[in-house]
């Protein structure tokens, strides 16, 4: 077997042998393809990317058919088991896991870095009392290439991890103070004696207390979800960080541009989108009556279904295993009965088992935010906390890739030509 594709251009009648590496063909390659002499070269289309690679990438491997997500080689079921968020994101950044010197000090750096300055609190509070969680997050992440001009040196080894450490360590910072501006209570200041994500929910929830005590599974399953999201390959919103960090931006730029991507409903927002079914849904009677809706095509069932999992969802199986430590705590949830049961009739339904419909990431992680209390609007904010670790492991990888070049893709060219400008004067006269 040759790994080679030969093409025959029918235009000219001359063939071409493109080189196949790793299952794939270089487009530039392609480019050498021409009508004729002057003509540009033959280029692809693809809206979406969806059968393009943009990178070379050693962070997170997904195998959809297997229903199979590593980080770094490890498998999602035993880092969400036996690791921690800060730990992982520690892999996803670093590339391998920290001895226990590395850990110690990753933590340390991580837990001194999680304070703002006093700046970013006011100009916080001077969003609408309405303001959408998102968009604050978004805008003051942004906002910290100001109070670190020199995150511009990118090429700077040093200085690229010390901007991590920053962007990991100030991320729960400000989603939790844009969670509280929303409610008009004061902003939490960071308590750097506790755990990364138990220090996240004294931020969210501490009111007079001195101490703020989480529940430890109610900590875990938090810690968990940060796991579960921390990175998805060359998603939405990390294309966006590459793209835009393409540029050469500095990482705080990159990285709100990624919080832009995952604001999307078609990115971040089915887990709210699942929860409004279940409320409509109301009561597992209704069930088969939903279901021969969705069968008709009258609509689909929310948490079920992936662009690249045709198989479980990895991580639904081990979110549904949260879902019932945290309902421990807080007491069950009504919808979690109906969820149970729609995905029991799902599992076993001709409908969904022929399409390779299982239930995705997003089917139980809204009701577990519920059972937190997060309004909707917080739901993308926490998947954005997740996120980060993976969003600067793909900038990482990328600033210090010599195939990269600045993202600027071909169009194909709809609109009119040589037209004649006559000016506004004449025209409406
Ligand atoms: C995620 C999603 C967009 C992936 O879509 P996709 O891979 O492009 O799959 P398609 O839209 O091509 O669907 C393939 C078939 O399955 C059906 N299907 C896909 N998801 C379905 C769902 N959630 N409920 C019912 N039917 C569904 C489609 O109607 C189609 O059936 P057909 O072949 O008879 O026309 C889709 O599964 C979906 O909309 N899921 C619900 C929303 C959701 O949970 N999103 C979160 C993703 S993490």
């Amino acid at each position: 077997m040759t790994d080679s594709l030969t093409i025959r251009d029918n235009r000219t009648g001359v063939e071409y042998d493109l080189p196949i590496t790793d299952g794939t063909i270089r487009a530039a390659d392609l480019g050498k393809i021409k009508a004729e002499d002057e003509a540009p070269g033959l280029a692809v289309y693809d809206p979406g990317f969806v059968n393009t690679a943009s990178c070379r990438s050693a962070v997170t491997y997904i195998d959809g058919d297997k229903g199979i997500l590593e980080y770094r080689g490890y498998p999602i079921e035993q880092l969400a088991e036996s690791s921690n968020f800060l730990e992982v994101a520690y892999l996803l950044i670093h590339g391998e896991l920290p001895s226990q010197a590395e850990h110690d000090e990753w933590v340390h750096q991580i837990t001194y870095h999680t304070f703002v300055h006093e700046n970013v609190k006011s100009f916080m509070q001077g969003f609408r009392y309405d303001a959408h969680p998102m968009g604050m997050l978004m805008a003051s992440v942004g906002a910290l290439s100001t109070f670190y001009p020199d995150a511009r040196n990118i090429h700077d080894a040093d200085n690229r991890n010390i901007q991590v450490i920053r962007m990991i360590a100030k991320m729960p910072t400000l989603g939790a103070w844009s969670f509280r501006h929303a409610q008009g209570k004061p902003y939490v200041y960071p308590d750097n004696d506790l755990s990364y994500t138990a220090n996240f929910l004294s931020m969210l929830f501490k009111m007079s207390e001195s101490k703020f005590d989480a529940d430890p599974r109610l900590v875990k399953a938090l810690d968990t979800l940060f796991i579960l999201h921390a990175d998805h390959e060359q998603n939405c919103s990390a294309n966006a960080v590459r793209s835009v960090g393409s540029s050469q931006v500095d990482p705080y730029s990159a990285v709100s541009a990624g919080i832009g991507a995952l604001f999307g409903p078609l990115h971040g927002g089915a887990n709210e989108a699942v929860l409004r079914m279940l409320k409509r849904i109301g009561t597992k009677s209704e069930i088969p009556a939903f279901i021969e809706g969705v069968k008709n095509g009258n609509e689909r069932l929310m948490g079920f279904g992936h662009r690249v999992y045709k198989n479980y969802d990895p991580r639904a199986k081990i979110i549904k295993q949260q879902a019932l430590n945290v309902f421990e705590v807080t007491g069950t949830n009504p919808l979690l009965e109906i969820a149970l049961e729609l995905e029991k009739i799902a599992l076993e339904d001709e409908y969904f088992v022929k399409r390779r419909l299982y239930p995705n990431v997003d089917f139980y992680s809204g009701l577990i935010y519920e059972a937190f209390q997060f309004p909707p609007e917080m739901f993308t904010v926490l998947f954005a906390i997740g996120r980060t670790p993976g969003w600067l492991a793909q900038w990482l990888e990328l600033v210090q890739d010599p195939e990269q070049k600045i993202a600027r893709p071909k169009q194909i060219y709809t609109g009119a030509r040589t037209l004649d400008f006559t000016p506004a004067s004449q025209r409406w006269s």
